[in-house]
């Protein structure tokens, strides 16, 4: 009924519902971006130039299953612009692949920036922004040869191909980020599978070390390194440094547009006295790289569900909570609480570059994007500076460690002839996109 309500608000629900903002309708801010997110190394296919591409081929490797010709999106970009547009879409966040741009080292070939030059133009013929994330990962077979990070000249070397992309496309370039998750071998080190495993924070350098050897013999240099499997007390602090050096050069060249920094976030929940574990999990997994989304001018979040941390450390799912294909606990709660807590810890303008779920039931895709998204609004509606939602992801593609096995996408891909086929979460994301609205 009307009173309905009225009458269920009681006491301080009703207090905090009377002291929030009027929702406007359930709008949106005026020119928020609705977007798609993809990555080069997930989509494009056939990266061979890249230092996963030898650790995939590696027996044993930590991804069972070979990307191949993933989406075969190198070749059907086009296609790919031209059905997010499709959808009711407005802005396309993908990643420009270093190991193409610089097969060898210093030598940047020029038809290969030509090439995402021409993925640029198309966004703007399309009417779509396009938000470029300069390193989603992969990185150059032979950065990784030389040590990647581990070595003292490696921010200068990721700063010079920064300044060479925004030299030869800046003037089309929506938005940019150096790096998706710098802080991913942080989020591993702290994730509930391992501690619940070993009682420890995994120690991903060591574990990998083993790894990178085979890798080390195959390239034929025992300074065989590469980012995911990296020591992130090196890896941070030169990476740090190389988004700082990335970002001058970038805002040094042709055209004028932010360049932030992506922080991936759980929405960590304290249980059974767990409070200050919750506090040192964020020093230590967020807190470095909020710190640099703050001198920088966005922060991009990536959320998808909830840790719940004992005094111990994080913990699996309670028994029975529902669990989506990866197995993370279904809780779309997750993108409004991180986004809260994040627009307190940043001045800067907040947008969502990843959020999304794998499932093969696309009802519960559209329940958890529905769900996700009113929280995100009554995150904004409380005071957060939020410009733009980037669903994980356009299409099905190669998820890392866990292969074809999972469907993120809005589209699902045919595995032999790539044929692409809308979802209808495909056309529920659009529409909420087109009424800039729930
Ligand atoms: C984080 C990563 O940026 C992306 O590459 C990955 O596929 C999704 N999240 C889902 O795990």
């Amino acid at each position: 009924g009307i009173a309905g309500g009225a009458v269920l608000a009681t006491g301080d629900a009703a207090a905090a519902a009377a002291a929030r903002p009027a929702p406007a309708g359930g709008r949106f801010p005026k020119g928020f971006l609705w977007g798609a997110a993809s990555a080069g190394y997930q989509t494009e296919g056939n990266n061979v130039a890249a230092d996963l591409w030898v650790v995939e081929t590696m027996k044993p490797s930590p991804f069972p299953q070979k990307s191949g010709d993933a989406c075969d999106s190198y070749h059907r970009w086009q296609e790919d612009i031209d059905l997010l547009r499709g959808t009711g879409l407005n802005a396309f966040r993908f990643s420009i692949e270093w190991s193409r741009i610089e097969p060898e080292e210093g030598q940047f070939s020029i038809a290969e920036l030509d090439h995402y030059r021409r993925i640029l133009e198309a966004c703007h013929k399309a009417g779509v922004t396009p938000n470029v994330t300069l390193n989603h990962f992969a990185s150059p077979r032979w950065f990784a040869a030389r040590g990647a990070w581990n070595k003292p000249d490696a921010p200068d070397l990721f700063a010079r191909y920064a300044d060479r992309v925004g030299r030869h496309m800046g003037d089309l370039i929506g938005m940019a980020v150096p790096f998706n998750e710098p802080n991913a071998p942080l989020v591993v080190k702290w994730s509930p599978d391992m501690m619940a495993a070993t009682g420890q924070p995994m120690d991903v350098a060591s574990m990998a070390a083993p790894l990178m050897k085979i890798a080390a013999k195959k390239v034929g240099s025992d300074e065989f390194s590469s980012f995911l499997f990296s020591d992130p007390a090196i890896a941070v602090p030169a990476m740090i440094r190389a988004h700082d050096l990335a970002r001058a050069a970038l805002k040094a060249g042709p055209g004028d547009y932010p360049v932030g920094a992506i922080v991936s976030i759980g929405d960590d929940q304290a249980v059974d006295g767990g409070e200050d574990k919750v506090a040192q999990k964020r020093r230590e997994v967020y807190g470095q790289w909020l710190e640099v989304a703050g001198r920088s001018d966005f922060l991009g979040v990536q959320a998808y569900t909830r840790y719940l941390i004992g005094p111990n450390g994080p913990r699996k799912p309670a028994a029975g909570s529902p669990l989506t294909k990866t197995k993370w606990e279904y809780y779309p709660a997750a993108l409004g609480h991180v986004v809260s807590y994040a627009a307190s810890q940043v001045k800067v303008p907040i947008y969502i570059t990843e959020n999304g779920i794998s499932t093969d039931d696309d009802r519960q895709r559209i329940a958890y994007t529905r769900d996700a998204l009113a929280g995100l609004k009554a995150a904004i509606d409380a005071g957060a500076d939020v410009r733009g939602y980037f669903h994980w992801t356009l299409l099905d593609n190669w998820e890392w460690n866990e292969g074809y096995k999972q469907n993120f996408g809005l589209f699902s891909v045919d595995r032999s002839t790539f044929k692409r086929t809308s979802k209808p979460s495909a056309a529920f994301l659009g529409g909420i996109a087109r009424r800039n609205a729930l």
